[in-house]
């Protein structure tokens, strides 16, 4: 069963910006890439890196530490060393506010 949590305002994640937010054990990445908002896993599938440190471009989002890149669309990495796809999460909007749906 999936519900809709309220990450944070839409002001806060501006575009070209990253943001983090941990709902109970849940870690979530919500990145503005040209004004649309994604979510995905915080944690990159690699090595225990926060990707919200990392690098936002038009590829995705890009891990700090070893630098895969991971689509935002479907969170599949783009390159090595990173193998596994990042969960992808449903984002809505609703008063200025960012809700995703884990
Ligand atoms: S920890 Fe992200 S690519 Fe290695």
């Amino acid at each position: 069963m999936s519900e809709w949590i309220k990450a944070c305002k839409l002001e806060q994640v501006k575009d070209g910006q990253l943001f983090s937010f941990i709902h109970d054990e849940k870690k979530i990445l919500l990145a503005n890439m040209k004004g649309k908002i994604h979510a995905t896993d915080l944690i990159c599938t690699h090595a225990d890196a926060d990707l919200s440190t990392g690098f936002l471009s038009d590829e995705g989002v890009r891990c700090p530490l070893h630098l895969s890149v991971f689509n935002l669309e479907d969170g599949c990495p783009q390159n090595l060393p990173a193998e596994t796809a990042l969960g992808v999460y449903n984002v809505k909007i609703d008063d200025n506010e960012i809700y995703v749906e884990i």
